[in-house]
């Protein structure tokens, strides 16, 4: 199903691993590097890796740390380490821990390549067992979806039914209210369940990369294509494209891809021949995608073309019931992390009073910095609300009765609590980005998006 053969490198020696990478690219892996092992771990989660050749002296995580990560998130993917002389006791250790095999540095090439090989099928073997596997069980694998709300109910009640079509279906909602979920849960509620789920996030690959990525290209086709590659739209065959972020797509990109949501048909960058692939479309996006038709900045007939149904996930503060609910199911996710602890009736009380501007995604982020924090038997709500948070939460209170008071529309408000916020956290991180997005839970590009909303400066 996977027609690539992907490694990635996991070296904090950029020139060994820029080496490396150039040997085996022409070799016709595809290669991904990484330097060190949170970098590794984000990398694993977002793209289709099969093998990983992993150095396992490194700074910041060590490398059997990773591995075990690794191997608790991928299981599938093959693992080969490099020790240096002398260390053979953690190589063992190692493939204690799951690796394939070892290699002791230094190391002959074609050693190295015909190991990568044999990993490479077992690899294979193994992650066809397990698709097998979970299309056997069907959507029992699917990460639970909390909907105690009457509206998330009937939300996903439409979902289950959209899954037996082939619609395109076009989710929308604030960033972290659920539209990944949802898309896998439509997936694998769907006749198309035992084939392949392929997602691709407008918003994270760089644009001169993305129409390669989507349709593929033919060796040659530009500088750098050294082999062919298939694009995602043929990976996806007989299964499901889902088009993340779809207000991302840059503008000479939409006409090619109406084109190909239309007929099913698109060229590989760098060839005439014309493929036909049956795939079905779920996309997102958490702007206004109307405004940025009116704006021209998105194609109307593509605009109309993704949105034969859509979704609307509703914010968490429009869902009051489900916040309790959600607490608890990542109290329970995160009871093999840390201590099991249970929710003081003041921090319950905190949280169905909050506004959540990065909706579920922060509220799961709360609850495990409350995990952390928690010094008592129960987490209480200072520790879900350390000082800014607990000062946006009461600006909230406040806000919200200034509004009603002043006959002022909800919506108003919320935008000013956001804009406060979002100033708050920045000016706590130092204006340091990847932390405020992280904090805030959401993308870093969607926080460049609101600094410039909202004029925000230093
Ligand atoms: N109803 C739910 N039940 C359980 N977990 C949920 C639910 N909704 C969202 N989550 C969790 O919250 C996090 C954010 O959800 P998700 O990634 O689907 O949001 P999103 O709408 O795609 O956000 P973005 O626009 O930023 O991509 C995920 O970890 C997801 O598993
Ligand atoms: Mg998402």
């Amino acid at each position: 199903m996977y027609p690539d053969k992907s490694i990635l490198l996991v070296d904090d020696e950029q020139d060994y691993r820029q080496l490396l990478s150039a040997r085996l690219t022409r070799k016709g892996y595809r290669v991904w590097e990484a330097g060190d092992g949170t970098e590794a771990l984000a990398r694993v989660a977002s793209d289709h890796i099969q093998l990983i050749l992993l150095d396992l002296k490194m700074p910041g995580m060590d490398g059997l740390t990773f591995l075990k990560r690794c191997k608790q998130s991928a299981p599938w993917v093959q693992v080969i380490v490099v020790t240096g002389h002398g260390t053979i006791e953690t190589a063992i250790e190692a493939m204690k821990s799951g690796a394939y095999d070892y290699l002791t540095k230094p190391y002959n090439l074609n050693e190295l390549e015909a190991l990568l090989e044999k990993a490479l099928e077992k690899q294979q073997l193994e992650e066809e067992n397990t698709q097998l596997k979970e299309a056997l069980s069907a959507s029992g694998k699917a990460a639970p979806i909390i909907a105690v709300s009457s509206v998330m109910k009937e939300l996903l009640s439409t979902a289950v039914k959209l899954a037996q079509t082939d619609s395109s279906v076009l989710l929308r909602g604030e960033s972290g209210t659920g539209k990944d979920l949802v898309a896998r849960f439509i997936f694998e509620n769907s006749p198309r369940s035992g084939r392949a789920f392929v997602p691709i996030n407008m918003g994270a690959i760089p644009d001169a990369m993305l129409e390669s990525e989507l349709f593929g290209h033919e060796k040659g086709a530009f500088t750098g294509a050294v082999s062919p590659k298939k694009g995602l739209v043929e990976i996806a065959h007989q299964g499901t494209l889902f088009l993340d972020e779809i207000g991302d797509l840059p503008y000479p990109l939409q006409v090619k891809l109406l084109r190909f949501l239309e007929t099913g048909e698109f060229r590989r960058i760098g060839s005439n021949r014309l493929q036909q692939v049956d795939v079905r479309i779920i996309a997102a996006t958490n702007v206004d995608l109307e405004r940025r038709v009116e704006e021209g900045s998105f194609r109307a007939d593509l605009f109309y073309r993704l949105h034969v149904v859509d979704i609307c996930l509703p914010p968490l503060r429009e869902r009051q019931e489900d916040i309790l609910p959600l607490a608890e199911h990542f109290l329970k996710r995160l009871e093999r992390k840390y201590q099991a602890k249970a929710l003081s009736e003041q921090a319950k009380a905190a949280l169905a009073e909050y506004s959540y501007p990065g909706n579920i995604r922060e509220l799961a982020h709360m609850i495990e910095r409350g995990l952390v924090l928690s010094k008592n038997e129960c987490i209480e709500a200072a520790d879900l609300f350390p000082q800014q948070l607990h000062q946006a939460a009461s600006d909230w209170r406040q806000a919200s009765t200034e509004t009603k008071d002043a006959g002022d529309t909800e919506m108003y408000s919320l935008k000013q609590l956001e804009c406060q916020h979002i100033r708050k956290v920045l000016s706590l991180s130092n204006w340091n980005k990847t932390r405020a997005a992280k904090a805030l839970g959401i993308s870093v590009r969607n926080l460049y998006r609101k600094i410039e909303e909202y004029g925000l400066r230093p």
